[in-house]
Formats: C-alpha cells, sequence, structure tokens
C-alpha cells in the first residue's frame, strides 16, 4: 500500500494569498502531492495531475458536502453537480453562450459599453483601472448577458464578492454569510420582479433561454446558476485583463509587437496562463486512490492548482514570466473536463477582440510609472486589486 502524500505544516494561507508562485515551484520540485495543512487539502501542483483529476468526475466529485458553498448560494448550483444533473442544468444555460449569439448579441454590446466606458476616463492622469474600468466593464457586460440589466454595475461586483466570500467561508463566521444572505435577497427580488417581462419578451440572455426552455429546469436551480454566473463571471474575465494590461506595460517590447500585428488573442492567452484567474478547484475524492504514487483516501478532498500547472516546467519554458510571443501557449486556466468554463468564447471575445485593442488604441502611450505600486492578491482567485496607470 502507498503512502499518504507528505503533510506540510509551514505554508500559510496568508502566503498564498499574498504570493503563492515560489511555494508552488517548491511544491512541483518536492512535494507535487502534498497534503497542505493550512488549507485542508491535498495540493496538486503538476499539470499533468490537475487535467487527471478533472477529467475523471467518477473518482473526483465536484459534489463536495463540506464546503460553505450551498450556504452561501442558498442552493446547489450547477458548478457542484456531476452527472446528468449537471449536463441537464448546464445544457439549460448554453444556447446564450452558443457563438452565433455571442457573436451577434453579446460582442456588439460588449462593444457599446466598452466605448461608452473608456471615454469616461480622464486623460494625463493616473488612474486605478480596477474600479475605474475594469470591474465595472466586466459587471455591465454579465448583466446584460445574463438578462438583468436592472441591476446596477455596484449590485453586481458586491453580489458576485459576497457570494465569493460566502463560498469561501471556510471559517463558518457569520459575517461573510449574513452579507452572502443579503446579496441572495437582492438578487432573488430582482429575479422575481424581471421574470414577467422575459417571459412576455423572450431573448437570448441566460435568464430568459432557461425561463423560456420547453421542460425548464426548476426555478430553484434557475436562480441558483444565474448566481453561479453572478459568483464566477465578473471577477475573471477582470482579473485576466488587468494581469494582461500589467504584463504588456511592464514588457513595452511585447506591447509594440501585439500592437503591430494585433495579437490580442495572443496577449489574453499568454495573460490567463501567466496568472490563473481561478487558480485552484476542489473536488472530492470518492475511491481509495493512488495519484503518483501517493495514497489519496475516499473522503479527501483534493485541489488542482492550474496556476501551478500553468508553469509547470515538464510542459512550459521559463512559465514565470509573461512572454506573449513563447513558442506554445499551454494554459489550464478554463479548467477541463465536463466543468470546463462555459464563458470562455465570451471571456476571449470581451477581453481581447473588444476591450484590450479599443484601450490602447484611444491611450496609446498609457504608462505603469510605478511596478511597485501594482498589487497582486488571492490564492483560489488571482489578480491586481491596484492598477495605478498613467492614461495618455
Ligand atoms: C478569463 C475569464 C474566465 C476564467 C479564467 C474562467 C475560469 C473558469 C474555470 C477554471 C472554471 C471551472 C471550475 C471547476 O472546474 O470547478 C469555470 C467554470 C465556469 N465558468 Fe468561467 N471563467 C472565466 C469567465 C467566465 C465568464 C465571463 C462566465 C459567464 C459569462 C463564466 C461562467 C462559468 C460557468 C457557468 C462555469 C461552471 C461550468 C460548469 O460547472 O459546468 N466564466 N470558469
Amino acid at each position: 500500500m502507498a503512502e499518504l502524500a507528505p503533510l506540510d505544516e509551514t505554508i500559510t494561507l496568508d502566503a498564498l494569498d499574498r504570493d503563492p508562485f515560489p511555494i508552488y515551484r517548491r511544491l512541483r520540485a518536492e512535494a507535487p502531492v502534498c497534503r497542505v495543512k493550512a488549507a485542508g487539502r491535498t495540493l496538486l501542483t503538476k499539470a499533468a495531475d490537475t487535467k487527471y483529476v478533472k477529467d475523471n468526475p467518477q473518482l473526483f466529485s465536484s459534489d463536495d458536502p463540506n464546503t460553505p458553498m450551498k450556504r452561501a448560494f442558498w442552493s446547489h448550483t450547477l458548478m457542484r453537480k456531476d452527472g446528468a444533473e449537471h449536463l441537464r442544468e448546464r445544457m439549460a444555460m448554453a444556447p446564450a453562450f452558443a457563438p452565433r449569439v455571442i457573436r451577434d448579441d453579446w460582442v456588439p454590446q460588449y462593444q457599446k459599453v466598452a466605448e461608452d466606458y473608456v471615454s469616461r476616463l480622464p486623460r494625463g492622469e493616473m488612474v486605478d483601472l480596477f474600479p475605474a474600468l475594469s470591474g465595472p466593464y466586466c459587471a455591465r457586460g454579465l448583466a446584460i448577458l445574463l438578462g438583468i440589466e436592472d441591476a446596477s454595475d455596484a449590485d453586481m461586483q458586491r453580489w458576485s464578492q459576497a457570494l465569493i466570500d460566502g463560498a469561501g467561508n471556510f471559517g463558518w463566521r457569520d459575517e461573510p454569510f449574513a452579507r452572502a444572505d443579503r446579496a441572495n435577497e437582492e438578487m432573488h427580488a430582482l429575479f422575481d420582479k424581471i421574470q414577467d417581462r422575459h417571459k412576455a419578451a423572450p431573448n437570448n440572455s441566460a435568464f430568459s433561454v432557461m425561463l423560456n426552455a420547453a421542460e425548464p429546469i426548476p426555478e430553484k436551480q434557475i436562480y441558483a446558476n444565474i448566481k453561479i454566473a453572478i459568483g464566477g463571471g465578473i471577477n475573471e474575465p477582470r482579473d485576466a485583463l488587468n494581469t494582461i494590461v500589467v504584463g504588456l506595460l511592464s514588457n513595452p517590447d511585447q506591447l509594440a509587437e501585439v500592437k503591430r500585428n494585433a495579437d490580442w488573442d495572443k496577449a489574453f492567452e499568454e495573460g490567463v496562463r501567466w496568472v490563473a484567474p481561478i487558480s485552484a478547484s476542489s473536488r472530492l475524492v470518492t475511491e481509495d486512490t493512488e495519484i503518483r504514487g501517493c495514497f489519496v483516501p475516499k473522503g479527501d478532498t483534493v485541489m488542482t492548482i492550474q496556476a501551478s500547472a500553468n508553469r509547470d516546467e515538464e510542459v512550459m519554458e521559463d512559465g514565470e514570466i509573461f512572454n506573449v510571443y513563447r513558442e506554445k501557449i499551454l494554459h489550464q486556466s478554463f479548467g477541463n473536463g465536463p466543468h470546463f468554463c462555459q464563458g470562455t468564447h465570451v471571456a476571449r471575445r470581451a477581453v481581447a477582440q473588444v476591450m484590450l485593442p479599443l484601450l490602447f488604441d484611444r491611450f496609446p502611450n498609457m504608462t505603469l510609472p510605478d511596478p511597485d505600486a501594482v498589487i497582486w492578491r488571492g490564492f483560489g482567485f488571482r489578480g491586481p486589486i491596484q492598477l495605478p496607470v498613467l492614461l495618455n
């Protein structure tokens, strides 16, 4: 019988939040399967292992009853379901993400919002791009795509953060749940209010297609899955956008080349590879098993660290460096297997094809005067939380 994975009692959640990459590098070299006491989970830091786990949902279930997610969302969302039940709910939302709908409905709307929000930015001033642009832009686009335009940008961002904080409240403290409860109340009130309108005038938004389907899923699940999209559809494109702006402004040669060739798609892929917006995902082990020669018992929770997989020396040379023009950009930032990100193509369009070219066109001489003023945070989700740029 193989032995349990090594136990690490030195890594802290705070260190993972501040700068996890040196820790991941050490784990990949010394203990690629490692029980990290502070996280209460077995961390997997090699690309082959993170992919293996996500591609094998029978052995590694998304349905982990021990997480605070159900409590925070007032429901069991599609992200935490398996098999046929998961597929049915995912398919219910799928028409809103169809390529034709993205092209004809969402891209033109994202373009309008982008024009509007970029035109409001001041010129010749220092601006923190997070609250001034990337947060509101991603909130507005998502509100339109989901069919909940009545929600303000501030509501969307507050709800999203409350759901994320609630779902990550592993200490089961009262305050984050109270905040998530308030957000749930507000979201449900809005969903109740707009139902009739969507029934009278159906459109391609996620809420509308689920509500008006020939055989709709239960209302509780429609609400649950709009909430998972709110919790998971703002911060990732926002963090991706911020990350790519930092990457490009810190590497003027690459920026010049990207502009020359309009290589925004490449810049996007490299940005999400370099710093994965969703850095880690949890799966519940359903049977005693082995990973990389370590015994992993039934009931254990493994954490796939895609942020580390993206820099794994076995698949990526100089993975710590942002390089749009590396030989091949490989990453697992949108996940693998049945839960592969449903918003992948929307995010690519909204960030790479709409916002980045527009922003660098309107502010061709934008700079990052003090790179040290960029503050990065996050273990589960990661991106710059402060991004002061000089807009010119
Ligand atoms: C750069 C942007 C984004 C990144 C990096 C990202 C990343 C991810 C990842 C890694 C997962 C899988 C989680 C797991 O395996 O447990 C996921 C799932 C999901 N994402 Fe995204 N996401 C992004 C943007 C979006 C957007 C804009 C939307 C909505 C419009 C969205 C909607 C979803 C949904 C609904 C799921 C759950 C799919 C399922 O469980 O079947 N994502 N995302």
